[in-house]
C-alpha cells in the first residue's frame, strides 16, 4: 500500500456505509442503537478530510484517527479515533506497508484500545475480534505467509471471534448493564472492526 492509502481508508468509509444499519441494529439488540450511524458519521467526515494524494501513510492514518476522535462520539470514537492515531505512528513517514508495518499496526492499534478502554480479551468488544486476527496475523507471516494470505486467516479468526461474542456475557460498555441478557447477541464493534479488517484484505487482494 502506498500512495493508495486514501482509496483504502474511504474503501473502509463504504463497507462502514453498507453495513450502517446492520451494525446499528446489532447495537439496537444490546446498547442504544447508534454504532453503525456514529461510524457513519465518522467515515464521511474522515474521507472529506483526509488528502487525496498525500503518500505519507502515516500522516494519513492520524489525520483519520483525529477525525474519528472528533465526530463518532459514543465509546466507538475514541477507541477507534485511537487505534487508527497509534496506526499513524507505526507508519510515520512511510510512503509502503510492508506485513511487518501491519502485524506492528494491529499490535499498536490493540494496545491503543486497550489503555483507553482498560478492557481485555473476552469482554464482548471489538478486541475479541482484534486480539486473535492479530495473533493468527502473525503466526502466518512467522510461517512465511504473504500479507494477504495472513490476512485472510486473520479475518476468519475475526469472524470467529464475532462468533465468540454471541456466547458471552458484555462487561464493559453500555451492554454490560444488561448483564446476562447481552448473551446470544454479537458485539457490534467486533462485528465493525472485523467489516474493517475485510475491507483492508479486499483492498490490498486487489492491489
Ligand atoms: N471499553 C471498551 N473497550 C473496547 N471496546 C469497547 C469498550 N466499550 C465499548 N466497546 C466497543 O464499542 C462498541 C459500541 O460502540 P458505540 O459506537 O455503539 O458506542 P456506545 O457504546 O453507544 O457509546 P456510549 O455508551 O458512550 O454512547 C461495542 O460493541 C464494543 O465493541
Ligand atoms: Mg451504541
Amino acid at each position: 500500500m502506498s500512495t493508495k492509502v486514501y482509496d483504502c481508508i474511504s474503501k473502509i468509509g463504504d463497507t462502514i456505509e453498507e453495513n450502517k444499519d446492520f451494525l446499528t441494529d446489532l447495537d439496537r439488540e444490546i446498547g442504544d442503537a447508534d454504532h453503525g450511524v456514529n461510524m457513519a458519521r465518522g467515515f464521511h467526515a474522515v474521507v472529506e478530510k483526509i488528502p487525496k494524494d498525500d503518500a505519507n501513510i502515516g500522516a494519513v492514518l492520524k489525520k483519520t484517527g483525529m477525525t474519528l476522535l472528533s465526530t463518532v462520539g459514543g465509546a466507538s470514537g475514541p477507541l477507534y479515533g485511537t487505534a487508527y492515531m497509534e496506526a499513524g505512528k507505526v507508519m510515520a513517514g512511510k510512503t509502503e506497508m510492508t506485513a511487518e508495518d501491519f502485524s506492528a499496526i494491529l499490535k499498536a492499534a490493540i494496545a491503543g484500545i486497550q489503555k483507553r478502554g482498560k478492557a481485555i480479551r473476552g469482554e464482548k468488544t471489538m478486541l475479541d475480534a482484534l486480539i486473535p486476527a492479530s495473533e493468527v496475523f502473525d503466526e502466518k507471516i512467522a510461517g512465511g505467509s504473504d500479507i494477504v494470505t495472513a490476512l485472510n486467516a486473520a479475518c476468519e479468526e475475526a469472524e470467529k471471534g464475532i462468533e465468540y461474542t454471541k456466547t458471552i456475557r458484555a462487561t464493559k460498555g453500555r451492554a454490560s448493564y444488561l448483564g446476562d441478557r447481552s448473551i446470544g447477541h454479537q458485539d457490534p464493534g467486533a462485528t465493525s472492526a472485523t467489516l474493517t479488517l475485510e475491507t483492508i484484505r479486499d483492498f490490498l487482494k486487489e492491489e
